[in-house]
């Protein structure tokens, strides 16, 4: 056992000598909270430098009625996965990346964050501890979760005076119902996800409470999910509830720009690499909802969507559909080369893979 994470992960090790792998029904992981043994949790009071960090069994927290997160919603959160390799080790995908986005959402939520260092190493503990519910490979992922909150109690409004910083895991499968089937989306033309000089551009928890009713409407009425456009001209594309979004014309593929409304996703920025250096133009700009209907593919991407193809819009009582109610071949081409690289099927050329 690492003594780093004490005697309890040590007792998680044991485990896993003797089994490697969890008891659980591999074959119908969806996205949902499977319980794991341990989380991370460190500390920081308003010296601004968070606690050595430890290993406790996963379970609920103690936090006063008036914690800033409870209150007044300062909080973020991160996602990222771990994959298992056929030989066993493990992958992880730019935890880095997540480490930085969780300093610069700190930042716009007036929060200490931990170090890259400390950031990378928690998650690598985490993953570490629970290695027995990293699924098998090509069964699904261990899907982590950062957290850092104003767990300390305020009654005005201002910034905590202590902040925790958790990480929790749990193995998942696909994120839609559709698994790997195009979803089909509408826009919302009464909701917006975020507006200029808010939040929209960082992953803090009150985005995604704000887009639950307008999925919810949509669910209702048999969609995915929602893309929504921009809160001023109500023309250009953002993302959706939980992914960002991509269309495909010809040989250029184009991807609303990072202006601040937008969520800066990992897998985003890397589909954006593998795709140039497959030979497509990409382009970081507005894309206007007129440019999507007349697109020839569009798909999401996210840590938990993955790529997930768009097989229809509906956007004012119209619907427009793509690749036949199949997966788009550009897509697919992305698909494959971005998970391939994740799950270490092939040489990770990028360096963006961290093996534990
Ligand atoms: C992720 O893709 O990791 C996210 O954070 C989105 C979340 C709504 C599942």
């Amino acid at each position: 056992a690492h003594c780093a994470i004490g005697c309890q992960a040590s007792l998680a090790t044991n485990y896993m000598e003797t089994s490697a792998v969890a008891d659980l029904d591999w074959e119908n992981l969806g996205f949902g909270l499977v319980q794991t043994d341990f989380m991370y949790i460190a500390k920081c009071g308003p010296d601004g430098n968070f606690s050595k960090g430890e290993m406790v069994p996963f379970g609920p927290i103690e936090l006063s009625p008036s914690a800033g997160v409870l209150n007044y919603g300062q909080g973020l959160f991160e996602g990222l996965k771990a994959y298992r390799k056929t030989d066993g080790s493990i992958l992880l995908f730019r935890p880095e990346e997540n480490a930085i986005r969780m300093r610069n959402g700190a930042e716009r939520m007036c929060m200490p964050a931990p170090t890259l260092e400390q950031f990378v190493d928690a998650v690598k503990q985490t993953v570490l501890a629970n290695k027995r519910w990293v699924p098998p490979t090509g069964k699904g992922s261990l899907y982590i979760r950062p957290l850092l909150m104003g767990s300390g109690a305020v009654l005005g409004l201002a910034p905590a005076p202590e902040y925790t910083f958790m990480i929790f895991v749990s193995p998942v499968g696909n994120y839609f119902k559709e698994g790997l089937a195009p979803i089909n989306l509408i826009i919302e033309e009464n909701f917006h996800r975020a507006a200029p000089g808010g939040t929209g551009g960082v992953k803090t928890i009150g985005n995604y409470a704000s887009v639950l009713k307008a999925q919810r409407i949509a669910k209702q009425k048999g969609y995915s999910d929602v893309l929504y456009l921009d809160a001023v001209h109500k023309k250009y594309l953002e993302e959706v509830s939980s992914c960002n979004i991509f269309i495909v014309k010809g040989n250029v593929i184009s991807t609303p720009a990072i202006k601040g409304t937008i969520l800066p996703g990992i897998t985003r920025k890397s589909i954006l690499e593998v795709a140039q250096r497959k030979g497509f133009m990409v382009e970081e700009r507005l894309v206007s909802v007129d440019e999507l209907l007349e697109a020839d593919e569009v798909f999401c991407t996210g840590t938990a969507v993955v790529v997930s193809p768009v097989g229809s819009i509906t956007y004012l009582g119209q619907r427009v559909e793509y690749g036949n109610q199949g997966v788009g071949v550009v897509c697919q081409q992305l698909y494959t080369s971005l998970t391939s690289l994740q799950m270490g099927h092939v040489d990770d050329c990028m360096g963006w893979t961290v093996e534990l």
